[in-house]
């Protein structure tokens, strides 16, 4: 089978882009910020995306261009008869497991979209707007309902092909996200009492930072930049031989960061102003949004708008983690890509169905008195993406190595890099030690 390419340099990276930019930035960046004692969340947060995102993000796609192959593929390709492959198998599980509680919360974004069409938001209080959410939750086969058209929609797209699938989506869309968002930001910061989310989210208390908010910390990054699992192997796989990849990964990390820092902008003083904890959750973002368009002028239109570009944002995301699925059944298991596709998609929905249910009150599918939907969240962003993102930059550290590396991010010696030692040094022994440290400390 002949391998799509992407059709520009901007196509691979709206494209990972796309998968990047999603509800990890506007729903669980804030969510794990609230819960993990604000600004100290967010220093260690920019200073792993800092240090890490970028390096993590090349190994990635330094496997993934050098193979041209999915991540089962691509570790086959260069260490036959060896345990590495195993690691792709645990990227695409971890396709699954994220695929599972993230078209939960991409189902909500839709019931928020024909909510904000009906305008049903208007004049809201926010205890109404709580109870709602709860009640919402408790209606088991509303949250399935979407949940499975969101899945549908995602197979429709990732079953047309990368290319054309992609790439023409996110495009235009994803700007204009951020520019809603920079509109809200304003309106948000100016609201009373809107400074004292401010200073929750920009003044770091050191005293909060603990091992637990190093592991979320590490695990949103991770999360937020779709890496750790394969996801950017795959994309990697469609970089040009003549693609700079460095300033790919550059821009992509920005972007991201960017987003979610705004999203938090956005956030974090409403809900201060409204009253709203700033641990409340999942409540945070889906209660305080349409509070927000309710005091702005306009703010239905921008209300609609704006679900209707989160369920987008979602959408890239969710491409991307079923394409992992996908490639994995067309190219090492030589099923059709239609038959790949659907057999992915009832997989994803079959799990994701707990994990919807779990939200209910009293629903009972927990395992240690965590619900289903947080464990599968927790299993994802704490435990199968810092070991996969560990083992990735261990693999190109010392086993790819340094020539191999060289070769594939100058484009053969074509591009000069200065900083490229740099980097090496940050993917052999920086990386490897900072997550192993991070990681051992989360669990204790
Ligand atoms: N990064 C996406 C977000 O922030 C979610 C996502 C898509 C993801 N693909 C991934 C997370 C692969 C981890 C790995 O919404």
């Amino acid at each position: 089978m002949s391998r799509d390419g992407f059709g520009s340099k901007l196509g691979i990276i709206a494209a990972a882009a796309g998968s990047a930019v999603g509800l990890g930035n506007i729903y669980r960046f804030p969510c794990e910020l609230g819960n993990n004692g604000g600004g100290a969340f967010l220093l260690v947060y920019l200073l792993i995306v800092l240090c890490l995102g970028v390096p993590v993000m090349l190994s990635e796609f330094v496997i993934g261009r050098r193979t041209q192959k999915n991540p089962i593929g691509a570790f086959k390709a260069l260490r036959p008869k060896s345990a590495w492959p195993l690691l792709g198998y645990m990227g695409v599980a971890c396709a699954l497991v994220i695929m599972a509680f993230y078209s939960t919360v991409a189902g909500w974004t839709l019931e928020y979209t024909v909510k904000a069409i009906g305008n049903q938001f208007q004049g809201k209080d926010i205890e109404t707007m709580e109870q709602e959410f709860v009640a919402f939750h408790n209606i088991g086969w509303k949250n399935i309902l979407w949940q499975g058209i969101f899945i549908f929609l995602t197979g429709f797209v990732v079953f047309k092909g990368v290319a054309n699938g992609i790439e023409k989506y996110s495009k235009v869309l994803m700007p204009l996200l951020v520019l809603i968002l920079l509109v809200l930001a304003v309106r948000s910061v100016t609201l009373p009492g809107g400074t004292d989310g401010l200073t929750f989210l920009f003044k770091p208390d050191f005293s909060k930072i603990t091992g637990s908010v190093l592991i979320s910390a590490l695990g949103q990054a991770f999360f937020s930049l779709s890496m750790g699992m394969g996801v950017l192997i795959t994309y990697g796989s469609y970089i040009k031989k003549e693609d700079n990849m460095t300033t790919t990964a550059l821009s992509v990390t920005l972007s991201d960061t960017l987003v979610a820092v705004l999203a938090g902008v956005v956030i974090f003083p409403a809900a201060f102003s409204f009253g709203i904890q700033p641990t409340a959750g999942m409540g945070l973002v889906f209660n305080t949004l349409p509070m927000i368009f309710n005091q702005m002028a306009g703010g239905y239109y921008f209300c609609v708008i704006f679900f209707v570009l989160l369920a987008v944002a979602a959408l890239t995301s969710t491409i991307s983690l079923l394409e992992v699925i996908v490639a994995y059944l067309v190219e090492e298991v030589h099923l059709t890509r239609r038959w790949s596709t659907v057999l992915a998609s009832v997989a994803c929905l079959a799990v994701g169905v707990f994990a919807s249910l779990s939200l209910k009150d009293g629903s009972g599918i927990a395992i240690g008195g965590k619900s289903f939907f947080d464990c599968l969240d927790f299993l994802s962003s704490n435990i199968l993406l810092p070991l996969g993102a560990l083992m990735i930059v261990l693999f190109v550290g010392w086993i790819l190595g340094k020539t191999a590396f060289f070769e594939e991010i100058t484009n053969g010696g074509k591009l000069k890099l200065s900083i490229k030692g740099v980097i090496y040094f940050i993917i052999k022994f920086v990386a490897p030690l900072a997550i192993a440290v991070i990681f051992i400390t989360g669990l204790l």
